[in-house]
């Protein structure tokens, strides 16, 4: 299992944004969305094994997380505002309000009170890495990929002083996709195309092997 999880600093925590001005209105949800189709999404396709949690710090109802699991979820479309229109709709939803933990909204998407600490309670085992520019480079870890991984990527401004501390404590290793900075939603392609590669490679092996 993949799991990437988004940090939105500023990002809306509820409904009340303009599909007319995602960028403008909704702190930079656009981003997060985006990255969630740069997760889930190959051309035609759904990828069968991808968790998404959006971590949305901004507005009245924050913190607030959005789930999505590619193994359930239905009709996800690429375009940022079909995304954007679904996200609203999860947004206007009060499942989450009493409860601890995930509640379902819709097919294979789940949204919960809380923020960073509703994640890593969700875990499990998967190894923890956070993307950061400067940090040892993803091509130098040999075994990055062989066992479940939580990817921690940042919003067009990075990390908190809060959250990098956070994730330290939580075990998150840091880790760099290449010497460039490039935006949230690349980030996570980047990411996505290394573990393809590796995926390729153990298989071809395991091939050669049999
Ligand atoms: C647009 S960047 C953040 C830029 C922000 N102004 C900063 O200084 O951190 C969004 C996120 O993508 C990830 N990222 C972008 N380029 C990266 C790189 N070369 N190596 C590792 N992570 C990267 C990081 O998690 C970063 O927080």
């Amino acid at each position: 299992l993949r799991r990437f999880i988004l940090i939105g600093q500023k990002a809306a925590s509820s409904e009340d944004f303009s599909l007319d001005d995602l960028p403008g209105t909704s702190g930079r949800l656009d981003v997060l969305l985006r990255s969630v189709r740069a997760a889930m999404l190959t051309s035609h396709g759904l990828r069968p094994d991808v968790v998404v949690y959006l971590v949305l710090l901004g507005g009245a109802r924050a913190p607030r997380t959005m789930r999505f699991d590619s193994s359930a979820v239905k009709f996800l479309r690429p375009d940022e505002r079909a995304l954007a229109t679904l996200a609203r709709k999860v947004l206007a939803s009060r499942a989450d309000e009493g409860g601890s933990g995930f509640a379902s909204v819709k097919a294979g998407i789940m949204l919960a009170r809380g923020g960073l600490d509703v994640v890593l309670a969700d875990l499990g085992g998967a190894a923890r890495y956070v993307l950061e520019e400067g940090a040892p480079d993803v091509r130098a870890e040999p075994d990055f990929g062989r066992e479940d991984v939580a990817i921690f990527v940042g919003d067009h401004t990075g990390f908190s002083d809060d959250v990098r501390a956070h994730l330290d404590a939580a075990g998150a290793r840091p880790m760099s996709i290449g010497p460039v900075r490039v935006h949230a939603d690349d980030a996570v392609a980047i990411v996505q195309n290394e573990l393809d590669r590796r995926e390729a490679r153990e298989h071809a092996r395991a091939r050669v092997d049999d």
